[in-house]
């Protein structure tokens, strides 16, 4: 990755035209459909999946499993975590765009690595820009944890979010769980892939846009792992999922999470469940700010169809490949739809 300027910088220029480095071609910014009578992703509620009662329970299980078929995104409410843990984690992750240049700097990307403030997926000069900044960061395995970024990171959002990866991975883990029980599996041949698995977070930042049109927040791609959460954190729209050849919103609903399969559950689960195409657009009133908590499998694992969901009807969709070979072949390319997973086929 090659390191690029901060577009949060740029945007508090008086701008009125932006640099051409964010212009895209206008094929890769098709609009979003105005058919208002689009399907929204599906709600889940996890105090149903946990329910004792097993109507309720059965049923909510069948949502979850249309979601992961039909969707591979859907927003979960109920879901447990404390509303007072999740407005701290919004305070602090906002604070960390509040943060000076100079405090900014000691945190900055190094050449090569991603984590810290910067882009990824940029490879060359002529590359196309993002309308965004992020924030990268691993978390789990906890030897992943790098003292240069953890040292320089405010206090108080690294206490927060030491809690709340917490939280996440046992919300994650649960949720995979249950989708092993709607797929009617036996669960170890999912969850144990998850066995000291993988959590990294990315705050994302995208600054208002003079010409929104001309630009993308983030380029329609696929997730690398197996689940990610994400909470939008002052509640703006932006995000969009490609459905049937349209781009669908996702506006977030509150106190919920945004949550969706990534290309490693789609190659575990033989292609059941999908790993589904989206993007962030930005808007010229208002920056928007989100926080995506990715859950992916040990990196020692080898990712493959689970067995008893390859059959005489349906032959293994994906190859087999190391889980580290197959997440580093992903930070390699460019973002582009689900380019990368076509290529585990
Ligand atoms: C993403 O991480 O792909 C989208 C994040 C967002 O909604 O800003
Ligand atoms: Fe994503």
């Amino acid at each position: 990755s090659i390191l690029v300027p901060f577009v949060q910088v740029l945007a508090n220029e008086p701008l009125t035209k932006v640099p051409d480095r964010y212009v895209l071609p206008a094929q890769e910014i098709a609009v979003l459909s105005n058919n208002t009578s689009l399907p929204q992703v599906p709600v889940i509620d996890l105090a149903k999946l946990l329910s004792q009662d097993l109507n309720l329970k059965g049923h909510e299980l069948e949502k979850l499993h249309c979601a992961g078929k039909e969707w591979g995104f859907f927003q979960v409410i109920n879901h447990g975590v404390s509303t007072t843990l999740i407005e701290s984690m919004k305070r602090s992750s906002k604070s960390l765009f509040e943060l000076s240049m100079e405090e900014k700097k000691k945190l900055w990307q190094i050449e090569g690595d991603m984590e810290g403030f910067g882009q990824a997926f940029i490879f060359s000069e002529e590359q196309k820009l993002e309308w965004g900044d992020a924030f990268f960061l691993n978390t789990l395995p906890p030897h992943t944890r790098k003292p240069h970024i953890y040292d320089h990171m405010p206090q108080t959002f690294r206490e927060n979010l030491e809690i709340y990866c917490a939280e996440l991975e046992k919300l994650a883990n649960k949720i995979i769980e249950l989708m092993t029980n709607a797929l009617a599996i036996n669960p170890k041949e999912i969850t144990d892939l998850f066995n000291i698995g993988t959590q990294n977070v990315r705050v994302n930042y995208y600054p208002p846009c003079p010409q929104p049109e001309k630009v993308i927040g983030i380029k329609s791609h696929s997730d690398v792992g197996g689940l990610t959460i994400l909470l939008e954190i002052n509640d703006m729209e932006g995000l969009q999922i490609r459905k049937d050849g349209q781009w669908i919103s996702v506006p977030p609903l509150p106190n919920a999470f945004i949550m969706n399969v990534g290309d490693t559950f789609e190659i575990v689960t033989n292609g059941i469940y999908q790993s589904i195409e989206h993007r962030v657009v930005v808007n010229s009133n208002k920056e928007r700010i989100s926080l995506a908590t990715f859950y992916g499998p040990n990196m020692q694992a080898t990712l493959a169809p689970a067995p008893s969901l390859v059959n005489i009807e349906k032959a293994a969709q994906f190859r087999r490949i190391r889980a580290e070979d197959h997440n580093n072949g992903y930070f390699l390319r460019e973002l582009r739809g689900k380019a990368y997973l076509d290529e585990m086929k």
